[in-house]
Order: C-alpha cells, then structure tokens, then sequence
C-alpha cells in the first residue's frame, strides 16, 4: 500500500480528544485539502464557519441536543420501526453529561451556497478531503450529524454571519486523538456485478 492507500485504510472516527487546540496553520491545511475536493462543475460553491471557542461548543452542543431530543420525540410518538434506537439516542441527547462534540477543540460546519448543483456530493467530499488530511497530519476528526440541527438556529446561523440561502451540510470535529482505538472494521465490498 502506498501512503495514501495507508492514510485511507488507517482513518477512523475519533470520539475522545486532548484538550489541546490545533493551529490556526492546522485548520487552514485541512480546510485547504477540504477545497480541493471535486465538485460539481468546479462551481466552488462550499462555505466554512471554523468554531475553537469552548464556550460556543459548548452552547451549540446544547442547542443541538435538545432540538434533536425534540425531532426525536415526535418520531417516538408515531411508534416506528427500530422504535428502540430512536429511545437510546433521546436518551443520550437527553443525558447533561453527554457531549456530542466529544471535548474536541475545533469544530467546522460545512456550507453550501445555493449556486451548487450538487451540494449533498460537494460537501460530502470535502468532508473526507478533510477527515483524511487531519489523519494525515497525526490527528483526529469525526463527523458530528447529530449537530445538523444547527443548521436551523436563525441565532447560531446569524452568529456565524451564514447568509439565508446556505444550508448547513457537514459538522466536522478536529483534534488530538486521547487514544489509539484501532480502526473501525468493514465488510469486503459486495460486488452485484464484475464483467
Ligand atoms: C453523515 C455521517 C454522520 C455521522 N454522525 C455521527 C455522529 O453524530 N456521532 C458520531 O459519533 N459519529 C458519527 N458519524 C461517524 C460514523 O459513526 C462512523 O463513520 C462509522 O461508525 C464508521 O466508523 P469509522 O469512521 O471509524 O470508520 C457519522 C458519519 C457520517 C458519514
């Protein structure tokens, strides 16, 4: 394997970090990796918000939580298929001492700007561009969507100076893993068709 093959096949999502900050010089390699991305005619239609203040995190964490605790409940209420699922991740939005953002010390929302043709692709790859550039340079990241309710907050979306037609795509956390925990494992891939 060579060492992209090996950047790739080593990344995992980390859920447990130093509280150490990254560099600015950091956070601009990997948001740089993450414009590098293909997207749909080269439009460039993708828009960052960089957060490192602990105090916003941790305000934003808890805004997340309860608008997901609330989303949830109304789809407990309609007693679903995997009803279950749905009552163990309402009780970990539910639960104070949980952290979504897991201690990191950056956080980075991925927009789109709604030039895009392709906004779900654009922000999708960037987001791996980026995961794997942080794992690259020794640290970790891992792809928060419980924060997507983020994306409707008119007081965060102001905050953040996010114009009314951007939609919030990808929460990405980055930071010094605290431990090795090994990569995640996966199936062969399943191959329908060679020929
Ligand atoms: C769209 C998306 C949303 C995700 N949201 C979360 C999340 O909210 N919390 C979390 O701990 N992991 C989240 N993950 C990470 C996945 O759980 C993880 O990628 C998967 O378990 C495979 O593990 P690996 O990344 O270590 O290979 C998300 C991943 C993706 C692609």
């Amino acid at each position: 394997m060579n060492e992209v093959m090996n950047v790739i096949n080593s990344r995992r999502s980390v859920r447990s970090y130093a509280p150490g900050p990254l560099s600015e010089q950091e956070i601009k390699e990997i948001l740089g990796c993450g414009v590098r991305a293909p997207n749909g005619c080269n439009i460039q239609p993708l828009r960052f918000a960089v957060i490192t203040d602990k105090g916003a995190m941790n305000r934003y964490n808890s805004i997340a939580k309860k608008m997901f605790s609330g989303h949830l409940a109304a789809q407990i209420d309609e007693n679903p298929p995997g009803l279950e699922n749905l009552k163990h991740l309402k009780r970990m939005m539910d639960d104070p001492k949980y952290d979504m953002f897991f201690g990191a010390p950056c956080l980075v929302l991925i927009f789109t700007a709604p030039c895009s043709m392709t906004p779900e692709q654009d922000s999708a790859v960037c987001a791996e561009n980026m995961m794997l550039a942080a794992h690259s340079m020794g640290l970790g990241s891992c792809w928060v969507g419980f924060a997507s309710p983020l994306g409707k907050d008119q007081q965060v979306l102001k905050e953040l100076n996010v114009p009314a037609d951007h939609k919030l795509m990808a929460q990405l956390v980055f930071g010094h893993p605290l431990k090795d925990t090994g990569v995640t494992p996966r199936n062969e891939p399943i191959i329908l068709k060679w020929m």
